[in-house]
């Protein structure tokens, strides 16, 4: 999918409207405790400043309703650490999405400056799709650049209803939304085998068209996380209290059955009584989890198991913990897997959300060769949706 890039358009003296994900996680004083979404975004920025663009950036955060302006989900927050980051280019923020500040501002922007509007969910218009609301931030552009790959998967105005409006200007990716696009959608089309999937989370039904998809394309798909304990249900297994979709089995039975043995479950599990780190612990063969007991993680065995399968691998894509990651001593097949995927020179593709935060956990993010920064819509790709938000895009 080769979209024209912002680097191949002239933006001297141009106003570049670029949509960028800043949905960055927030703790209760309103700090950022994770800028990755705003560092991912410098090339695109840098590429328009150092070239004489005026920038006008745009973002959602959180889901505020469309109600107007709410201070818990302002923009404040990034547009200081923006800042801090493109310093000394100046950043303003509008105080509001379209209306007379934003306005006054863009009208005010000069080469190597940029607006951050508001929120846009503050306007009722962006999830709707409104194209009244989309052309007022259209007429804020010369260029459109899509930079937000995180919100690829949603219709919302910024999206769709902006570049739709700007039929006839450039329209084009940004450097992080091609870079997403190469490994989530490219190398996975036309991968280097052997191409092995690790899936994990807690719900199959999450993941089935993931898993899905990835078994008409991969040499092996190996299942971790609590989804693991629905699939030994679906083969007559004990689970003891492990979480477990009932209604999901015959779903798995068809997927067991569509797999074969390119579907890899775990050889064993590390269970305990309770859901607590100093609870009552057992390591337990697949499918024989006791009574009282509940699957918490993989086994060392399936760890040792899997690190293997991924040491052979050429591609490799991650998308959800093995286990509860966040409580050791149950982040131990987690752990081995991003180890694993570490230690090998193959393509490795981290999808975002949960498995994005381990590595980042584990201090493996920079031996990987890419982490994605969308959650769902990282999925979405995985699961072979198509993107209105991207192919509406100037092609190369
Ligand atoms: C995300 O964090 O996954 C994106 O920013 C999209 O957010 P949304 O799920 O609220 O649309």
């Amino acid at each position: 999918m080769a979209k024209k890039r912002i680097d191949q358009v002239d933006v001297e003296g141009m106003r570049v409207l670029m949509r960028v994900d800043f949905n960055v996680p927030l703790d209760d004083d309103r700090q950022i405790t994770d800028d990755r979404r705003i560092r991912m975004a410098l090339t695109s920025i840098r590429s328009v400043l150092d070239r004489g663009g005026r920038l006008v950036l745009m973002s959602h955060l959180g889901r505020p309703k469309g109600e107007g302006f709410q201070p818990e989900f302002s923009l404040a927050p990034v547009a200081e650490r923006l800042g801090e980051l493109v310093a000394p280019a100046p950043v303003a923020l509008a105080h509001d999405v379209v209306g007379e500040d934003a306005q006054a501002k863009v009208a005010a922007l000069n080469p190597g400056e940029i607006v951050l509007l508001e929120n846009l969910r503050f306007e009722p218009g962006e999830k709707k799709g409104d194209p009244a609301f989309a052309r007022k931030l259209a007429a804020f552009g010369d260029i459109y650049c899509n930079d937000a790959f995180g919100t690829c998967h949603r219709l919302d105005a910024s999206m769709v209803a902006v570049p739709e409006a700007m039929e006839g200007k450039p329209r084009v990716v940004g450097f992080l939304v091609a870079k997403e696009i190469q490994y989530l959608h490219d190398t996975i089309a036309d991968p280097q085998r052997p191409f092995v999937a690790i899936l994990g989370g807690a719900k199959v039904s999450d993941k089935i068209n993931v898993i899905r998809n990835l078994l008409g394309k991969c040499d092996r798909v190996l299942i971790g996380g609590a989804m693991a304990y629905t699939f030994y249900l679906a083969q007559g297994g004990q689970v003891g209290k492990s979480l477990v979709e009932p209604d999901k089995v015959d779903l798995a039975k068809e997927l067991l059955e569509m797999g074969g043995e390119r579907l890899v479950l775990p050889l064993d599990v590390h269970c305990g009584d309770d859901f607590r780190p100093d609870c009552e612990k057992k390591i337990v063969p697949a499918g024989q989890i006791p009574d009282g007991f509940e699957g918490l993680d993989i086994g060392p065995e399936t760890a040792k198991h899997f690190a293997k399968i991924i040491a052979e691998a050429k591609t490799v894509v991650w998308n959800g913990p093995m286990g509860v990651f966040e409580m050791p001593p149950f982040d131990a097949g987690t752990r081995a897997v991003a180890e694993a995927i570490a230690e090998s020179d193959c393509i490795s593709i981290v999808g975002g959300g949960d498995s994005a935060a381990a590595i980042e956990q584990f201090g493996l993010a920079d031996r990987v060769t890419h982490v994605s920064t969308g959650g769902g819509a990282s999925l979405a790709m995985l699961e072979g949706k198509p993107f209105r938000a991207v192919e509406l895009l100037d092609d190369a």
